[in-house]
C-alpha cells in the first residue's frame, strides 16, 4: 500500500462548508491541505476565517485556486454535486494517476425533506470516474455533517462508507479516513455500490430533522 499519511491534499471547490470542515479536520492530523476554489482570494479569505475560529492552534491550510487544489497528491472533490464531473473532466490532465476522492451527495430538497436523486451511472461518484478515466476515484465522507468536521476539539464516531473501482483507492481513502481518531473507513466495494450509499444521506437527513439531533453511521457485526 502507498504510504500516504502525511501528503498535499488538495480540496477543489473547497470553500463551502464540507470542504472547509473537511481541511481542518484533516489538517488537525497532520496533512497539509490546500482549499480550492473558482476564485483564489476568495479560497484565502475562507482559509483566514477558518483558521481563526481556533486561535490557540496552528494549521498547514492555504487558499489556492482549483486547478492549484487539483494539483496536490490526493485530491477531495466538495463542489456540489451537479459539478462534480464537469469540474474534475477539466482537471483530468492534472488528476491523471491520482486517488480523487468524491464526496457529493445527490439532494433535492422537497418540501420540508430531502430526496436522493439517482444520476444516470447511479452515483455521482461513478459519474466522476468516467469523466476522468485515468484517475482513481473512491466515494467518501458522504455521511459526515460539515458542522461536526469543522469542529476538531471533539472527535467524530462513526463509520465512513468508502467504495472505489481501484482497490488501491480504497486502500488509500481508509487509510486517510483512520488517521481521523474515531472514524472507521469499511471497505464498501465497487462504485456499482455508491449509490445506496449517496442515497442514504437524505435518511440521515430526515433523522436529523426529525429527532433533531446529527446521525451518522455504524455498522455492527465487523468487530
Ligand atoms: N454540507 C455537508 O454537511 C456535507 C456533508 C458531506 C458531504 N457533502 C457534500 O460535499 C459537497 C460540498 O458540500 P457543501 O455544502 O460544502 O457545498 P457548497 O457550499 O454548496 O459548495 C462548495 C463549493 O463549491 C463551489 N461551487 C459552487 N458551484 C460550483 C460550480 N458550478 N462549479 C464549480 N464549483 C462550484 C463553491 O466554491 P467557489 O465559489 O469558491 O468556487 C462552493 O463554495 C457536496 O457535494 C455535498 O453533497 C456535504
Amino acid at each position: 500500500m502507498r504510504y500516504v499519511q502525511f501528503m498535499k491534499i488538495g480540496i477543489v471547490g473547497g470553500t463551502g462548508p464540507a470542504g472547509k470542515g473537511l481541511a481542518l479536520r484533516l489538517s488537525s492530523v497532520g496533512y497539509e491541505v490546500e482549499i480550492g476554489s473558482r476564485s483564489s482570494g476568495r479560497a484565502a479569505e475562507i482559509v483566514e476565517e477558518a483558521v481563526d475560529s481556533y486561535p490557540d492552534r496552528t494549521f498547514n491550510i492555504s487558499g489556492v485556486s482549483n486547478e492549484e487544489a487539483a494539483r496536490a497528491e490526493t485530491v477531495v472533490l466538495a463542489t456540489p454535486w451537479d459539478s462534480c464531473a464537469p469540474t474534475a473532466k477539466a482537471y483530468r490532465e492534472i488528476l491523471k494517476g491520482k486517488l480523487v476522492i468524491c464526496m457529493a451527495n445527490a439532494l433535492a430538497r422537497v418540501g420540508n425533506e430531502f430526496h436522493a436523486l439517482y444520476p444516470p451511472r447511479g452515483s455521482i461518484a461513478a459519474d466522476v470516474q468516467a469523466s476522468v478515466p485515468l484517475s482513481r476515484v473512491s466515494m467518501a465522507f458522504q455521511h459526515l455533517p460539515a458542522k461536526e468536521l469543522g469542529e476538531i476539539e471533539s472527535d467524530m464516531i462513526g463509520d465512513v462508507l468508502v467504495c472505489a473501482d481501484e482497490q488501491s483507492a480504497i486502500d488509500e481513502t481508509i487509510e486517510i479516513v483512520e488517521r481521523m481518531p474515531k472514524l472507521r473507513g469499511l471497505d464498501c466495494g465497487s462504485l456499482a455500490n455508491a449509490a445506496p450509499v449517496e442515497a442514504f444521506t437524505a435518511v440521515l437527513l430526515q433523522l436529523n430533522r426529525l429527532y433533531k439531533t446529527r446521525s451518522s453511521v455504524h455498522i455492527t457485526g465487523l468487530e
